[in-house]
């Protein structure tokens, strides 16, 4: 017999729809909010210190993008590298480095890293393209479930580092409470002297709601912890002006600096310094940061304000639960039923693109096949209303084919 829900299901199936909630992209609404850029250069190539942008050289970035990145990553810009236009790059260079230390220091050994989950892809992905392990631990109200990833650093001194995303983490939104950053900030304490904190804050200024808890300064208390040489802060403007040519920033304590810039000496005589420059005289301080946030708030939030919306039948027919984020850039939904590959694979065939199943854990797998991350900021309302729908429509259908 066909269900009310089938039929709705059919009509998606022939209506043509070409949707895409993958991947978490700035709209060219937002995107527009950097046009700006265009200007900034205008003949004047100097920087503050005299230096000619166009040429080659500086390494670790003109002074004015590194106290831009100083700014979004809370720290003073003696410890900032800043790069060019992507900040996974960087992470990757940086493991890459650390990578040679560790084999140097134990040339049998397999090493392993703490992902806490659902997490980032593409973490996950740096970490299987240089052949480290990946322990998956979850998370807790507060943050990654801290108790579990002390006693793991403390049983194996081959988990060599942690991939933590602190504020509005991609996907669930978590931000870390301050026990949750004093606890990781003592971590490579408890663990090897190679261990490495990846601090991936690239959601740091994303905030949907401006009384957003503020997020507690690793670096500060690493330092008071003595464990600063092992943390590794990451941030970029990717989703703060234009994602495919922004500016991206490392924060390492002085000495880190120093070698990672070694490191990349062969690789690279300098970044793109005018791209640099133009970054600077845009978002010359945090107040032009927050008002250039609070635009994209404008574009964003009622965004994800839908999202909540349009999920509410599946709250009422207990079939998922899912976050409600204070910033960044997705949404992470929890199947009540193990039944996320099949929910993808009906949206997909009906025409809306969701990021793959397994895809928020390490080697793509989900263990309980549930969770669905959700990204609402590219696509205009009426696309994201629509994607909506055929999501809430697929998830109650694959409900209903399961009993
Ligand atoms: C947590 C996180 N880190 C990094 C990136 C990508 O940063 P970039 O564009 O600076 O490489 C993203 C993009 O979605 C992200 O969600």
């Amino acid at each position: 017999m066909t269900t009310s829900i089938d039929a709705q299901y059919d009509q998606y199936l022939s209506a043509g729809l070409a949707l895409d909630l993958t991947r978490g992209k700035p709209c060219s609404d937002q995107l527009d909010l950097s046009c700006a850029l265009e200007d900034m250069i205008a003949g004047n190539f100097k920087t503050v210190d005299g230096t000619d942008a166009r040429n080659y050289g500086g390494l670790l970035g003109i002074p004015e993008a590194r106290a831009l990145g100083g700014t979004l990553l809370d720290v003073d810009p003696k410890y900032i590298m800043a790069g060019g236009n992507s900040s996974l790059t960087l992470m990757y260079q940086f493991l890459v480095w650390r990578l040679r230390t560790w084999q140097e220091n134990d040339p049998m050994q397999t090493f392993k890293f703490i992902c806490v989950v659902p997490g980032y892809d593409r973490h996950f992905t740096i970490c299987e393209h240089l052949g480290i392990e990946m322990i998956s631990v979850g998370f807790d109200a507060d943050g990654p479930n801290m108790t579990k990833i002390e006693a793991l650093v403390r049983q194996d001194q081959n988990i060599k580092g942690i991939w933590c995303v602190p504020k509005h983490s991609n996907p669930t939104g978590h931000t870390y409470s301050q026990a949750t950053v004093e606890r990781l900030a003592n971590l490579p304490n408890l663990a090897g002297k190679d261990f490495i904190l990846m601090w991936d804050n690239a959601y740091a200024a994303h905030d949907l709601d401006p009384r957003t808890m503020p997020l507690t300064n690793l670096m500060a208390r690493a330092q008071a912890a003595q464990t600063a040489h092992q943390v590794a802060l990451f941030a970029s403007t990717s989703k703060i002006t234009f994602a495919g040519a922004g500016l991206a920033f490392c924060g390492l304590s002085e000495p880190m600096l120093q070698g990672f810039e070694t490191f990349l000496t062969p690789q690279m005589i300098g970044f793109d310094k005018v791209n640099q420059l133009r970054h600077a005289r845009l978002l010359k301080d945090s107040n032009d940061i927050a008002k250039h946030m609070a635009a994209h708030r404008v574009i964003l939030e009622p965004k994800f304000q839908r999202v909540q919306e349009k999920l509410m039948p599946l709250a009422e027919a207990d079939l998922a639960t899912w976050s409600k984020p204070g910033g960044g850039y997705f949404v992470s939904l929890d199947l009540k039923a193990a039944s996320a590959t099949q929910v993808i694979a009906l949206a997909n065939a009906a025409g809306v693109k969701l990021t793959p199943a397994g895809a928020t854990f390490p080697y793509g797998r989900d263990p309980e096949d549930k969770n669905i991350r959700i990204a609402p900021s590219f696509p205009d309302m009426i696309e994201l209303d629509q994607a909506l729908d055929v999501l809430v429509c697929c998830i109650v259908k694959a409900s209903e084919m399961d009993r």
